[in-house]
């Protein structure tokens, strides 16, 4: 039988995702109907935000959160963590609006924090893990950028960079997401290397990532640039832990 780890709120961050949100909505209602959805909308010109209020009207389970502008992926989350640490959720769990990550699979993740992780990730590059439909450009960005992290922050996890994911409430407010500064996708990093230092249980779980099908992808340029040059400052910044714990 599967144990449950709590009341589940599942943080969908969008920007132009119009045609996705109530796809995945829907998916994610029949897959788990217990647990409840935010969705953090940053004022998307194609009209996501209002899709996203008609869609909380009819379902209780269903919140949106409106902010102003586009500010990155990071902060959406961080603000959708804020928002549901005050509602006294148990689990947060990180979930892309445009169905590459499949709600039929959270099941999975939900497990290994009941059996007591503390962060459970839905990995690409572990053994069972598949990506579905990407350009060879994509899979060489996401395991070379995979490969970086391990060889400058030495943390013993397969895909760092991985966007599904679900938090124990207990290790968000143990690593604290006030001072987070990441903005784009090395957020996911930025957190992954906080609850490792932290000394926190990770768990990585196979998942098939699908790539999306409608829509476009906001990675940028500026999204690549920012995890570079973030992730080569944390890592000279724990140089001196790694290096003691090596001669010893
Ligand atoms: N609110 C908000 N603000 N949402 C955003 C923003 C933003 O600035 N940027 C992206 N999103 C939303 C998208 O609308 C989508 O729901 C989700 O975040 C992921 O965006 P994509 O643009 O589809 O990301 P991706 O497919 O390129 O990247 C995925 O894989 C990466 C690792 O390979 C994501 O899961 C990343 O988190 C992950 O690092
Ligand atoms: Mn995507």
């Amino acid at each position: 039988m599967e144990r449950t780890p709590g009341r589940v709120l599942v943080i969908v961050p969008t920007y132009n995702e119009r045609e996705n949100l109530p796809l995945i909505a829907g998916r994610l209602r029949e897959a788990l109907p217990e647990v409840h959805l935010l969705v953090a909308d940053d004022n998307s010109p194609d009209g996501t935000g209002e899709i996203a209020d008609r869609l909380a009207e009819q379902d209780d389970h269903i919140h949106v959160l409106h902010r102003p502008g586009k500010q990155g992926l990071g902060s959406a989350y961080i603000a959708g963590f804020r928002w549901g640490l005050a509602e006294g959720y148990d689990v947060l769990v990180e979930m892309d609006a445009d169905g590459s990550h499949q709600p039929e699979e959270l099941h999975k993740l939900l497990n290994r924090v009941a059996r007591g992780a503390d962060l459970a990730i839905g990995s690409r590059w572990v053994r069972g893990g598949r990506v579905v439909n990407w350009p060879a450009s994509r899979e060489i960005l996401s395991r070379g950028a995979n490969i970086y992290v391990r060889r400058m922050l030495g943390i013993p996890v397969r895909d760092a960079t991985a966007g599904y994911r679900a938090y124990r409430a207990s290790t968000l407010e143990k690593i604290g997401i006030d001072d987070v500064e990441s903005q784009g996708y090395c957020f996911q990093v930025d957190l992954t290397l906080r609850t490792v230092r932290q000394g926190l249980r990770v768990a990585e779980v196979p998942i098939t990532f699908v790539e999306r099908t409608i829509g476009t992808s906001k990675m940028s340029r500026a999204i690549i640039l920012e995890a570079f040059w973030r992730v080569a400052v944390w890592g000279v910044d724990g140089l001196p832990g790694r290096l003691r714990r090596r001669r010893r």
